[in-house]
C-alpha cells in the first residue's frame, strides 16, 4: 500500500475489545455470557444504523444504554447488573498488540486517528484510561456530523481536517459494514478479522484482510 499519510482506526471492536465488559463479569452472568455480550453489541449497532434512517440521532452512549436495557430483558440477566456493565464499557481493554503498533507507526510519522460513533468523552476516556493518549493526532467522534457510520459525513471528517485525498487514508476495523463503509467511500480499507468470521456482500472487497494490528506494519 502505497501514499498512505493517515492511518484512520475505528474504535470498538477494532482497538477496544467490546466483549470485555460482559467477559469480566462473566461469573455472575454464567455461560451465557458470550452470547449475551454479542447480542447487546448487535442490538448496539442496529440502534445506530436505525435511528440514523429513522433521523432521531441519540448518542452513543445513550443507545449503549438502550440496547443493555433490551439485552439484559433477552437474556433474562439480573437488572442489578446494569451499571456495573455500563461502568465496564467505559474502561474497556485494548486488544493487546495496540499500544506497540500504534507507538511504531508513530514513530513513522503517519497522521493516526480513531474515527467512531463514540461521544468525545467516550472516547477521550478509553483512549487516557489506556495510556494512549499520546500516540493520537485526533480523536474524531461522528456526534461532529449527528450521524452514524457508515453515512459519508462521518468518512469526510478526517478528509476535510488533513486536506487529503481518500485513497491516501489506510482505514482499519475489525466491524465488516465498516469496512465497506469506509472502503465504498474510497478509502483503502483493511479488514482487522480476528475472528476468522465472513466478509459481506457489499460491493466492496477489503484491500487486505489482518488477523491483528501488528500485521499491519508490514503493510504500509
Ligand atoms: C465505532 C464502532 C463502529 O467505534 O465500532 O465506530
Amino acid at each position: 500500500m502505497k501514499n498512505i499519510k493517515a492511518i484512520i482506526f475505528d474504535a470498538y471492536g477494532t482497538l477496544f475489545d467490546v466483549n470485555s465488559a460482559a467477559e469480566k463479569c462473566k461469573d455472575k452472568i454464567g455461560d451465557k455470557w458470550e452470547g449475551f455480550a454479542n447480542y447487546w453489541r448487535t442490538t448496539q449497532l442496529e440502534y445506530t444504523w436505525l435511528r440514523s434512517l429513522m433521523n432521531r440521532h441519540k448518542d452513543f452512549w445513550q443507545i449503549t444504554e438502550d440496547s443493555l436495557d433490551k439485552s439484559i430483558k433477552a437474556f433474562n440477566i439480573d437488572p442489578s447488573m446494569k451499571d456495573e456493565l455500563l461502568n465496564l464499557y467505559k474502561v474497556l481493554s485494548p486488544f493487546k498488540e495496540v499500544p506497540e503498533v500504534l507507538k511504531t507507526l508513530k514513530e513513522k510519522k503517519f497522521k493516526l486517528a480513531i474515527l467512531s460513533n463514540g461521544t468525545p468523552t467516550l472516547i477521550n476516556e478509553l483512549v487516557k484510561n489506556n495510556n494512549l493518549n499520546n500516540l493520537f493526532d485526533d480523536l474524531f467522534s461522528i456526534e461532529q456530523v449527528g450521524i452514524y457510520k457508515p453515512d459519508s459525513k462521518v468518512y469526510d471528517i478526517p478528509i476535510q481536517k488533513y486536506h487529503i485525498e481518500k485513497n491516501e487514508v489506510a482505514f482499519l476495523s475489525a466491524n465488516t459494514w465498516d469496512v465497506s463503509g469506509g472502503g465504498n467511500y474510497g478509502f483503502n480499507s483493511i479488514w482487522v478479522n480476528r475472528n476468522n468470521n465472513i466478509f459481506d456482500f457489499l460491493d466492496y472487497k477489503p484491500k487486505n484482510e489482518i488477523k491483528n494490528l501488528s500485521e499491519l506494519i508490514n503493510l504500509i
